[in-house]
């Protein structure tokens, strides 16, 4: 019976909430250049890498820049960002995310960080996590943003392992994409009303279990 042998995992979203960090930052940017950024338009920048989540931004603001201007932006948002997230800590893991990475351990099932976020390692040091990941692919390591699967597949090679052979879990849908694309089981972190295309969904990794990661394979 075929079994996990890897797990990647994203980060934003799975195993922290960074979510309202970088809201904070491009709404205050978005302020900055003078138009509103709401919550819902955060939504959109989810799993979206830096550059593509600023031409949203500038998109919703109508306001057209050169490319030496973005990269300006871009990198005042980071500042900003940095700021923000400086401030967290192991409490910051999300409920169920400790646990299920003992299980994983205690299972002898190697795990991945695949994130779009240039900030990871950054983000798992503060958190206390860095060393416990077998590899990190961070937004540093990868060409191509997130619904292509190359985060993912760089991952399992990295691992040494067959893609098939692995469960990614992301809370974004261009991540769950890049899963599927990846060809590797996918759980959907999230509503399961907004999500689509993942093979299991999960509102909380408090939900997770080595039992029920085992079932997405028979
Ligand atoms: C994750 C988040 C996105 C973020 C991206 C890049 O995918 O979900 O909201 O834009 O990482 O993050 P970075 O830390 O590199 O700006
Ligand atoms: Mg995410």
């Amino acid at each position: 019976m075929p079994k996990p042998k890897a797990v990647l995992f994203d980060l934003d979203g799975v195993i922290v909430d960074t979510a309202k960090f970088h809201f904070q930052a491009w709404k205050e940017l978005a302020n900055e250049l003078g138009f509103t950024f709401t919550e819902a338009d955060n939504e959109r920048l989810k799993g979206v890498s830096r550059m593509d989540s600023l031409n949203i931004l500038l998109e919703i603001g109508q306001i057209e820049l050169s490319e030496l201007e973005k990269k300006h932006l871009a990198t005042q948002k980071n500042k900003r960002y940095i700021e923000l997230i400086s401030t967290m800590d192991e409490k910051e893991i999300l409920p169920g995310v400790q646990y299920f990475l003992n299980a994983l351990k205690k299972g002898k099932i190697f795990f991945a960080l695949g994130s779009a976020s240039k900030n990871a390692p950054r983000i798992l040091r503060a958190i206390g996590l860095y060393d416990q990941f077998d590899v990190i692919i961070d937004g540093n390591a990868v060409t191509k943003a997130k619904p292509s699967p190359e985060v993912f597949l760089l991952g399992a090679r990295q691992l040494s392992v067959d893609t098939q052979d692995c469960v990614v879990f992301e809370d974004a849908q261009s991540g769950i994409e890049a899963g599927k694309r990846a060809g590797m089981k996918v759980v959907g972190v999230g509503d399961k009303n907004v999500l689509h295309g993942a093979d299991d969904y999960i509102v909380s990794m408090k939900e997770m279990s080595i039992e029920r990661m085992n079932s997405l394979f028979f």
